[in-house]
């Protein structure tokens, strides 16, 4: 199951993150904000990491409108790694190497189409498990 939080800013792309998800049959779990009226990230940020930490949620998906201020604030969570991605390649190499499992997105940064893109490929690429990768992650904590 994927979390998926955003704030005023990622409300729209949220929408078009969720219908991937239907059309691959993903399970979801939206934990909002559910209208474009103004709302504090942290809130949302806080929702998709605990659903995560938790176990609730296999990974989250956070979206503002730069995806800064939710990825600082997944982040401050221990036990989650946020990726900001603005590129398909950024998507790959952080599920390869920092293992993260949580993606966040800028709604005011990238389109429809490449978030998308960036989504899929981040969903669809498995953490490499190689030592090195896993010794790092580990350094950080
Ligand atoms: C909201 O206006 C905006 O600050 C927020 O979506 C995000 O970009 C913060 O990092």
């Amino acid at each position: 199951m994927i979390a998926v939080g955003c704030d005023q800013g990622g409300f729209a792309l949220k929408g078009v993150i969720i219908d991937y998800l239907k059309e691959k049959n993903i399970e979801y779990n939206d934990l909002g904000t559910y209208t474009e009226d103004s709302v504090d990230y942290p809130v949302y940020a806080k929702k998709v990491a605990e659903a995560v930490l938790s176990g609730e949620a296999e990974k989250g998906i956070l979206i503002c409108g730069t995806g800064i201020g939710v990825s600082i604030t997944a982040n401050r969570y221990r036990g989650i790694r946020c990726a900001l991605c603005g590129d398909v390649f950024s998507a790959k190499a952080t599920r390869a190497h920092n293992d993260s499992n949580v993606l966040a997105l800028g709604g005011r940064v990238v389109g429809a189409g490449l978030a998308v893109e960036i989504v899929d490929a981040w969903l669809n690429t498995e953490f490499s498990h190689e030592e090195r990768h896993q010794r790092r992650i580990d350094m950080m904590d």
